[in-house]
């Protein structure tokens, strides 16, 4: 049996559209969604990234504007400029993109972003909301693999579910996730000792690791979901994912590709959050 493939940038295009439709109602109030994107430093992936999260922005309706600043630039300044757009009522949505320059705590660069316009979800106060069931943003990529398991229709309750990789922004919310959804889940790491008797029992596994193969035919049950978060490059230099998909793809019941199934779902799920934020603070 052949795997379905859950298409990532399906989805995500008709979620763009239904942000556009809300925005243009917010606009017809007055309210026009703003996110405000500060990129540190000149990694390339960064720059890359920051000018789709501008270009998805403006493409939906929403505005934004990306603040570039050297390397060099003091944490004091950095947290100071955030605190600034903390206050300002235009601005909905903060984003500083990770990683920052050495000499700076992303951690503290973090908690510094008002809660109420944390739209990565990274904050302390989202992560403790999420954890406690309280309203809050949700880590936009974990939030993209919940819709993408959701056009499975696979309903969770009472099933199990395996989440590989235990980072703060995308295996440790996505357990929780799954939780708020009734799933059994177990989270594996590294240290996991025997992780095919784990994903050999799951209806449902999202790998998030960061390296090739995690996940091969022979872990799979027959049927599962299979969400792959992973991106590699293989030995041509090609985009993979942390999952064999061609071995996968023969027992999963359903199966996102890569690329094209979680990546535009991260992008998306963003503007969701932004222009959730621009409605939380009209309201
Ligand atoms: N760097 C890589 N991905 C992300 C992301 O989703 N948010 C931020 N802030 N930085 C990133």
């Amino acid at each position: 049996m052949a795997a379905q493939l859950i298409d990532g940038n399906a989805l995500a295009r008709q979620i763009r559209a239904e942000v556009a439709g809300r925005t243009q109602a917010l606009k017809a109030r007055g309210v026009q969604p703003h996110l405000s994107i500060i990129l540190v430093g000149e990694d390339p992936a960064s720059v890359v990234y920051t000018k789709h999260k501008v270009n998805d922005s403006t493409e939906t309706g929403l505005s934004a504007t990306l603040e570039r600043y050297p390397d060099t630039m003091a944490e004091a300044e950095l947290l100071a400029r955030i605190r600034t757009l903390n206050a300002d009522p235009k601005v909905h949505g903060i984003l500083v993109q990770l990683p920052l320059p050495k000499h700076m705590d992303a951690h503290k660069v973090i908690e510094t972003i008002s809660p109420a316009k944390d739209v990565d979800g990274f904050h302390v106060q989202s992560a403790g909301a999420l954890l406690t069931g309280l309203p809050g943003f949700l880590s936009c990529t974990p939030y993209g693999c919940m819709k993408l398991i959701e056009t499975t229709g696979i309903d969770l309750r009472g099933k199990n579910a395996v989440v590989i990789g235990r980072s703060n922004n995308v295996g440790k919310p996505m357990a929780l996730m799954l939780l708020g959804k009734d799933a059994t889940v177990t989270m594996c790491h590294s240290r996991t000792k025997d992780l095919k008797a784990h994903t050999l029992m799951a209806d449902v596994v999202v790998a998030a690791v960061g390296k090739r193969n995690v996940l091969t035919k022979d872990m799979v049950k027959p049927g599962a979901v299979v969400i792959d978060v992973g991106m590699n490059r293989n030995d041509e230099g090609k985009l993979c994912g942390d999952v064999d998909f061609d071995g996968v793809k023969e027992v999963a019941g359903w199966i996102t590709p890569v690329p094209g199934g979680v990546g535009p779902m991260t992008r998306a799920m963003l503007l969701v959050n932004t222009l959730e934020a621009a409605e939380r603070a009209s309201q």
